[in-house]
């Protein structure tokens, strides 16, 4: 892969502040922590956008002992537009389930299947976590 290097004016303190949070979060340079940074912001740009093809995950908790939860989470995971990958399910405790569900489609798509999922009843939390290959 070939690089293009670029120079980057900082004001003190917030190069301060940055190399401490670098230091914290095991960065090796500089480099590599804005080049995330800034693969973070592309992607970021394009999921609002609802541009393109993305892969994720949405991870739930649920009771599994809520009205046809499990019905209902298998109903939209069938009939969806994003397609679901893998599911993965933990008995967590008696009563609640963790799920996490691998999904990929169009961002929009994708956004729309974790707001569904999460909106049943019986679903207690939900997050989505949206990625790219090719960043
Ligand atoms: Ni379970």
């Amino acid at each position: 892969m070939t690089i293009e290097r670029v120079g980057v004016a900082f004001e003190p303190d917030i190069l301060k502040k940055f190399d401490r949070l670098l230091k914290g979060s095991g960065y090796m340079s500089r480099s590599e922590a804005l080049r995330d940074l800034a693969r973070k912001a592309i992607l970021d740009s394009e999921v609002k956008e609802g541009k393109g093809i993305v892969i994720g995950t949405i991870t739930i908790i649920y009771d599994h002992h809520a009205s046809n939860v499990t019905e209902r989470l298998l109903d939209l995971q069938h009939h969806h537009h994003a397609d679901v990958i893998s599911t993965m399910h933990v008995h967590a405790s008696e009563k609640m389930c963790l799920e996490v569900i691998v999904v990929r489609g169009e961002s929009a798509e994708v956004r729309r299947l974790s707001d569904s999922i999460r909106a049943v009843k019986g679903v207690k939390h939900g997050e989505l976590v949206i990625t790219k290959t090719g960043l």
